[in-house]
């Protein structure tokens, strides 16, 4: 597919479409009108884009990859880092080549150029807020928990400020319960946290191409829809319930992805408690995911004005 060139710019280093620009203009006109009004405006420019991504939902099923995006944006935080924004996190920084690159985002280079044209439309909004509303639309819409989300976030402006590599987990440890609790609790997440976000994996796939895990394709994959292939964690790959948790603990099924950090979080005393909890009770796996995600999608954001704002 050719990619416009505008847009290929939009999302590398030194971009001409200064990504705070839609910002600078926002607190220029806090100058001259209340602050509630400013937010005012901004949560109208979020809820127009909430609808193109619904739109672009629809059109592409790229609900998976669109929940990775703001994942793997907000992932990178360290609580152990007070400044901003080398302390990682929800910041727009996955929008840069040189965060793109990092071995774990390999593929997310389309998620940026799908995400692009909803930016330009609607410049208003931060790409942090976009990656994290896009996440938390994608979830919903396909049947997943309301997700109580706060917007505002404020974005870095230029690809030094990225993150260094090797923040994200990796799928295959040599001691998944350890890894896992060495990067999320890193990330100021607990156990319950980490299994419920697990819970994720039961939408989209893993390619052997990008990540090296996954089959080629199965007979869940192979006929897409969207691009075809690759292994999925669960049957119904574009549907947000708690199968996850019980593909995972039945292991029925060949043709299903478990990773070595999906396995262990049966196989681990404490993680065990909440994924019996939630192959057995969808309720309390959504409560929890949304509580999670939620505060996932906070990690390490900087918010104007302060305390951020909901939209209805
Ligand atoms: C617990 C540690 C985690 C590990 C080790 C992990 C690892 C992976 C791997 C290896 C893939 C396959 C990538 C590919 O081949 O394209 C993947 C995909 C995915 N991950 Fe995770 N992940 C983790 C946590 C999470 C969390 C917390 C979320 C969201 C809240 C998430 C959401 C997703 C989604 C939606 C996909 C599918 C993407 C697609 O279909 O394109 N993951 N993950």
């Amino acid at each position: 597919m050719a990619v416009p060139h505008l847009i290929r710019r939009g999302v590398s280093g030194g971009s001409p479409l200064h990504p705070l620009r839609g910002l600078l203009f926002a607190s220029q006109e806090v100058g001259r009108r209340s602050l509630s009004s400013a937010a005012g405006d901004a949560a109208d420019q979020l809820k127009g884009a909430r609808e193109e991504v619904k739109q672009l939902l629809k059109a592409t099923s790229c609900h998976p990859i669109l929940v990775r995006l703001g994942w793997h944006d907000s992932g990178t935080y360290d609580k152990n880092i007070t400044e901003w924004p080398k302390c990682g996190g929800a910041n727009g920084s996955l929008r840069f080549d040189v965060e793109l690159k990092h071995g774990a985002n390999a593929g997310t280079v389309s998620l940026s150029l799908l995400i692009q044209p909803i930016k330009d439309k609607y410049s208003g909004v931060t790409y942090a807020d976009l990656f994290q509303l896009a996440s938390a639309t994608a979830i919903e819409e396909a049947g997943g928990p309301k997700i109580p989300m706060v917007y505002g976030r404020v974005d870095v402006a230029a690809p030094e400020q990225c993150p260094p590599e090797g923040r994200l987990p990796a799928a295959g440890p040599p001691s998944p319960a350890e890894h896992l609790r060495e990067v999320f609790y890193r990330m100021g997440l607990n156990d319950k946290e980490i299994v419920a976000l697990s819970g994720a994996h039961t939408l989209g796939r893993a390619r052997p191409e990008r990540s090296g895990w996954g089959k080629p394709e199965t007979k869940y994959t192979k006929n897409g829809p969207g691009a075809p292939g690759g292994q999925s964690w669960t049957s119904q790959w574009l549907k947000f319930d708690n199968s996850y948790f019980k593909d995972v603990k039945e292991r029925r099924d060949e043709d299903l992805l478990v990773l070595p950090t999906d396995a262990v979080l049966f196989e681990d005393s404490s993680f065990k408690v909440y994924a019996e909890k939630y192959a057995v009770d969808q309720d309390a796996f959504f409560s929890d995911y949304a509580e999670a995600h939620a505060k996932l999608s906070n990690l390490g954001a900087k918010f104007d004005p302060p305390k951020g704002f909901s939209l209805n």
